[in-house]
């Protein structure tokens, strides 16, 4: 019943206005509150893009420390957290542990989960930012084995969360400040993509009032999948597949067999039919981190740079406009950064915590902001009695 428009994937369907993220799918074109991803990857850093999305406007000298302070402040999570994080089995992937962890947040820290009251709302914000670098470590230690290793706040942002991952008891560890720049520009590639599958599941789960916890944590179960966030970890395994460049051709071939759902991870997109603008810079950032580490050679990159040359000049890629988008070259990057593949979405949900967190705000301020609640075309059976269950064949 009802004249509903009928709009399976919302390919069509525009869920709200927002003045955060601009997307031309067509050109290639990415700004975030206007400025195009390029100038902010080269020139920004990942705290000043966050206080970007979140307020509009980039900060003057003044608002960037007073925010980098907040921010920095914060980065503790409650140390009965670490018993939380002992009851998951060993070999949980990190992103159970952050959907958990997250979603946890909830009960730890209840002064700021009442939305209708502003400050609350500003102090979740700014635990959340802070707190997820330090939730992603803890993750990572926990997979391996390792003691949690404390946030260390006379560090910028992402130099304290390598240290987080990578500094081991008795040893001293020197950030490296090439992989840190380089992390850091791959946080703000990552850190907001207007209304994506994750980005609508905060929105809905936030348009019931739920606390912005919750809502962060349902975003961090959607990202997880393939087809998303996941995309980057089954891009690299799909690369160490197809093992070396000559056997590109076949995996070409399977991916446009209209019998095989094989598909080239890391390729195509919802919106951009051109070269995802995200893809670029990852490209030359893939190519900074593997000099810096002095890797001359990275048989994965010589596979993803031979299968994107094949791809971009076959005519099942070209007509239907698939282009690597960012997940194809970042799995490359971090994995000679030294995180495991399991790591990776969960640096994508880092990163993308704060688009989540600007949309959401958004949405709250919105005062046409309703209940998400989407109809349906019913095509079920029609009114039909109850049988006893004697009588049912
Ligand atoms: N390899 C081979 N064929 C593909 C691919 C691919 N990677 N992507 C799309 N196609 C084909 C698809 O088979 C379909 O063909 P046909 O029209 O003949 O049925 C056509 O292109 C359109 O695909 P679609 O699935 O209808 O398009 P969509 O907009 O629903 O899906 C996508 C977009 C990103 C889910 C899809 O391109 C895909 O599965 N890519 C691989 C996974 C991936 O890299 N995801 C990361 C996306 S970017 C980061 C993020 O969002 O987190």
């Amino acid at each position: 019943t009802g004249a509903f428009t009928y709009d399976p994937g919302f390919t069509s369907t525009a869920s709200c206005e927002s003045k955060i993220t601009f997307i031309d799918g067509d050109q290639g074109i990415l700004l975030y509150r206007g400025y195009p991803i390029e100038q902010l990857a080269e020139h920004g850093d990942f705290l000043e893009t966050c206080y970007l999305l979140l307020y509009g406007e980039l900060p003057t000298a003044n608002q960037k420390e007073d925010f980098v302070y907040r921010v920095t402040r914060h980065t503790m999570v409650h140390d009965q957290m670490t018993r939380f994080f002992n009851g998951f089995r060993r070999d949980a992937h990190p992103m159970a542990i952050m959907v958990a962890s997250v979603g946890a947040l909830s009960a730890f820290y209840h002064d700021s989960t009442d939305i209708s009251d502003e400050t609350q709302r500003m102090i979740a914000q700014i635990r959340m930012i802070a707190k997820m670098p330090t939730l992603a470590a803890m993750a990572y230690k926990y997979s391996i084995g390792q003691p949690f290793v404390y946030p260390d706040n006379s560090l910028d942002y992402t130099s304290n969360f390598l240290k987080m991952c990578f500094a081991v008891p008795c040893e001293e560890y020197k950030v490296n400040p090439v992989l840190s720049r380089a992390l850091d520009r791959i946080f703000i590639l990552h850190a907001d993509h207007e209304q994506n599958a994750s980005t609508s599941t905060v929105r809905l789960a936030g348009s019931s009032g739920a606390n912005p916890f919750a809502c962060i944590a349902a975003g961090i179960a959607c990202l997880w999948g393939p087809a998303h966030g996941g995309a980057n970890e089954a891009a690299l395994k799909m690369l160490a597949e197809i093992g070396t460049p000559e056997n590109v051709g076949k995996y070409v071939a399977r991916a446009k067999d209209k019998n095989d759902p094989f598909r080239l991870m890391g390729f195509g997109h919802r919106v951009y039919k051109n070269y995802d603008p995200r893809a670029r810079i990852m490209q030359r950032t893939t190519h900074e981190v593997l000099n810096e580490l002095g890797i001359k050679d990275d048989p994965l990159l010589d596979v993803a740079l031979e299968l994107e040359q094949i791809a971009l000049k076959d005519e099942y890629f070209i007509e239907k406009k698939l282009y690597p988008n960012i997940d194809f070259y970042s799995g490359i990057t971090l994995k000679a950064m030294g995180f495991p593949t399991s790591m990776f979405t969960v640096l994508f949900a880092l990163a993308r915590t704060v688009g989540w967190i600007a949309q959401w705000m958004e949405m709250i301020e919105d005062p046409s902001q309703k209940i998400g609640r989407p109809r349906q075309l019913y095509v079920g059976p029609t009114r039909r009695d109850y049988m006893p269950i004697g009588q049912r064949n």
